[in-house]
């Protein structure tokens, strides 16, 4: 893909062109763009971002596809600066440690490995383990961490290179990375020849289903290609003759859901009562253009209802910050029209982001300890899935009269 920008014109999983659009956040920045002082005057790439549904698998996904050089190669997220994902890993690993019986021989790729953070869990239960990703900055860290790492897009033709240099893999994992995928099938296609013969792969990715009852369209951006609900995963799935045998809800990332998938065991469909309760409630409250409209009215609500509160406390002289330059923040505030006239600032615990600016709206990110130093009365939580974290973790800011602004899945002040 050499374009910037290259538009969806039929679905990637059943290759229809029966999509509806539901959502349009119009011309948004990449949301990990952050960009440096330096930069600040220079025109930035703005890319469309809109949703559609596909109405003959269901499966929601974005209009355009961004080249995907221009989003991972430099990569500043990292999960390891939550305790909630760090806890979340603990038991990815120890799941599929127990479940498997791994051992010293056994072999965890981890696709989108980012800063090794969940392989350091699988090496410490004593595993050989493989990272792939294909940040380069992120790679240096987890090597540095003792991390083997490929930096590579996963896609078949690399799954070879990797099958032939390091052998075929007992567990493979992909967090949070399938939204990025664009062919999805090339994806089963690599995972299938990376992986033994029993060996599983373990998928995490936000549950569309919990996105749209919980307003999270900001988590909607270029580097998601694709929104899944079980329909249209295990229809992916069951064609790439694999099948789901776990499923555990997780509370990641505004409400996610774990995956275990091995090797279609016999021609038979294998039933899972879990699956088929959600995929049955799935059908009947979901896949319909009302609920979906319902949620963009939603957000547009919500928008007047932040934008009132926090201009009504700007015009009492009240100062303002946020907290968290996650990406769903970069589009919420884009989106929002919150720019540093509203926040003054907006402090985060990645080191890669300190000292830059947010994209598009040019919001200073600092450290997290300028809030203990500055106290400003408001502290809008722009990384609401972790607000818990957050909120215990400045406790003191509230004890001396501070208040935190949680925009999602409702306006709260608390
Ligand atoms: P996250 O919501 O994980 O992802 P995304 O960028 O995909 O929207 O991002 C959370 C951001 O919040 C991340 O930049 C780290 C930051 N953060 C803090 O600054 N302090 C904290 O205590 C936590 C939990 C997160």
């Amino acid at each position: 893909m050499k374009n910037s920008i290259t538009l969806l014109n039929k679905c990637r999983i059943c290759k229809s062109q029966k999509l509806f659009k539901f959502i349009d956040l119009g011309p948004m920045p990449i949301p990990n763009g952050f960009l440096e002082e330096k930069d600040l005057n220079k025109t930035e790439s703005k890319y469309e971002l809109s949703c559609l549904i596909c109405e003959n698998c269901e499966l929601v996904q974005l209009s355009n596809i961004v080249n995907p050089d221009l989003m991972f190669k430099n990569y500043v997220y990292v999960p390891s600066v939550s305790m909630m994902m760090m806890d979340n890993f603990r038991d990815l690993s120890l799941q599929a440690y127990n479940d498997f019986g791994l051992n010293q021989d056994s072999l965890v790729v981890d696709i989108g490995s980012n800063d090794g953070s969940l392989l350091l869990f699988f090496k410490g239960h004593g595993t050989r383990v493989l990272g792939v990703d294909p940040a380069e900055n992120l790679a240096k860290i987890a090597k540095m961490k003792g991390i083997p790492t490929e930096v590579k897009l996963f896609n078949s033709k690399n799954a070879k290179i990797l099958k032939n240099k390091y052998g075929q893999a007992d567990v493979i994992t992909a967090t949070n990375v399938v939204a990025h995928i664009n062919d999805l099938h090339d994806f089963f296609e690599g995972v299938s020849d990376l992986l033994s013969k029993n060996g599983v792969l373990i998928t995490e990715f936000p549950y569309l289903v919990e996105l749209i009852r919980g307003n999270e369209f900001d988590t909607i951006y270029h580097e998601h290609l694709s929104y899944f609900a079980l329909k249209p995963w295990l229809k992916l799935v069951e064609s790439n003759d694999f099948e789901i045998i776990r499923l555990k809800k997780l509370s990641t990332h505004g409400g996610s859901i774990r995956l275990t998938h091995r090797r279609k065991a016999g021609k038979n469909k294998k039933t899972n009562s879990k699956i088929d309760f959600l995929i049955a409630q799935e059908e009947s409250d979901f896949y319909n253009k009302k609920t979906l409209r319902g949620f963009a009215t939603r957000v547009a609500t919500l928008k007047i209802e932040l934008l009132n509160l926090l201009n009504n406390l700007k015009k009492k002289g009240k100062r303002i910050v946020g907290y968290g330059a996650a990406a769903k923040g970069n589009i919420l505030t884009n989106y929002f029209n919150i720019g540093p006239e509203i926040l003054d600032y907006i402090v985060d615990s990645t080191p890669y982001k300190q000292g830059l600016f947010t994209p598009g709206k040019h919001i200073p990110v600092y450290a997290e300890n300028r809030l203990t130093i500055d106290r400003p009365n408001y502290v809008l939580i722009l990384a609401w899935n972790f607000a818990d974290e957050i909120i215990e973790k400045e406790k003191d800011f509230r004890k001396n009269g501070g208040k935190f602004i949680i925009p999602i899945p409702k306006l709260k002040i608390v």
